[in-house]
């Protein structure tokens, strides 16, 4: 490393003779909004995720080696790629960028545009990966902002309720944007997700745009009335108050028109016992909240069953809420 006194801080705890010369991280889905908390709730789930394999090589700058399950679809470039532009963008907050070159590969194990928060988890594998690989110059809550701004640069929009519960690991409150204030929840621990993607493309952007600018006031009571409920009733490990306030009054009735069947995949997973039905994130994947796995297999297997019968292909996954964030591979 050139000697440089205006360096961060961070920077100069780094040792370059202990970078490592590779690693891989995987990074989970996540159901942002948490259906009523749009914006500022969301969990992570133990699977699908999206994996970074980042290697040292002696060229500095950061450049995309390969990108495997995005059907082609995100670019190469690395200052177009949101991955490699966050990290472009760590290594720059570093004052380091002149001093280490990184290759990345990015393997993508779930949809684009799916609404489980495809894009931040391969951002927040890539900010972990190069943070790990550097010995750890930063703290999660440091790494946040980085994620953030993936985010803004991936969807227009710098929302955090898909970031920070990957990076986080849980359920997240982003109890404020400016500055952000992240909040760890409780998680009960029988709280099972099953999330069913109808293979149809909603990019964020566009399911945003739809969105009303304005709510009644009504409407502002009944949700944040749901939102306090919700988490009381995550801190109280109290299922029958979570599922009394799982109701989206605002955003869901004007994106469920994006998302075919929507009404007929609700009553069914209602019918099989779930607290809750939603859109996941900005759609188009759903997802039933459930006290236990089997509830939550039940209803995922009905509903895809529904859309096999009208057509229509879908994905599903049934899991836990995941604790740990992204994680090491060997
Ligand atoms: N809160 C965001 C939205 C999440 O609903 O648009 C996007 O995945």
């Amino acid at each position: 490393m050139k000697e440089n006194v205006e360096k961060p801080l961070a920077a100069k705890s780094i040792d370059f003779t202990k970078v490592l010369q590779q690693i891989r991280v995987f990074a989970p889905a996540t159901v942002a909004n948490m259906i009523c908390g749009f914006d500022v709730l969301g969990f992570a789930v133990d699977f699908p995720g999206d994996e970074v394999v980042m290697y040292k090589v002696d060229q500095p700058g950061v450049r995309i080696r390969s990108i495997k399950g995005d059907d082609g679809r995100l670019p190469l470039d690395a200052d177009r790629n949101t991955v490699s532009a966050c990290v472009q963008m760590l290594l720059q907050h570093l004052g380091i960028q002149d001093d280490i070159g990184v290759e990345i590969e990015l393997i993508k194990h779930m949809p684009i545009g799916s609404g489980l928060g495809s894009s931040s988890a391969s951002t927040v594998a890539g900010l972990f990966a190069i943070n790990t690989l550097l010995g750890n110059p930063l703290t999660k809550a440091e790494l946040m902002p980085f994620c953030v701004e993936g985010e803004r640069l991936a969807c227009g929009h710098g929302h955090a309720d898909n970031v920070a519960p990957a990076l986080m690991g849980g359920i997240t409150l982003i109890r404020g944007y400016n500055p952000l204030d992240i909040v760890s929840l409780p998680v009960p621990s029988e709280l099972y997700a099953g999330i069913v993607f109808p293979q149809v493309d909603v990019p964020t952007r566009d399911a945003r745009q739809l969105i009303k600018e304005k709510v009644l006031l009504k409407d502002a009571v009944t949700q944040w009335g749901n939102i306090a409920g919700l988490i009381a009733g995550l801190y109280e490990n109290d299922y029958d108050l979570i599922s009394r306030s799982m109701h989206d009054v605002l955003i869901e009735p004007t994106r469920a028109i994006l998302i075919p069947e929507f009404y007929e995949m609700k009553r069914i997973a209602l019918e099989e016992g779930a607290l809750s039905f939603g859109i996941s994130g900005s759609g188009p994947s759903v997802v039933a909240i459930a006290k236990g796995k089997e509830v939550a297999e039940r209803a995922a297997a009905r509903i895809q069953a529904h859309l096999d019968a009208c057509d229509i292909e879908s994905l599903k996954y049934v899991s836990s809420v995941n604790m740990g964030g992204p994680k090491v591979l060997n």
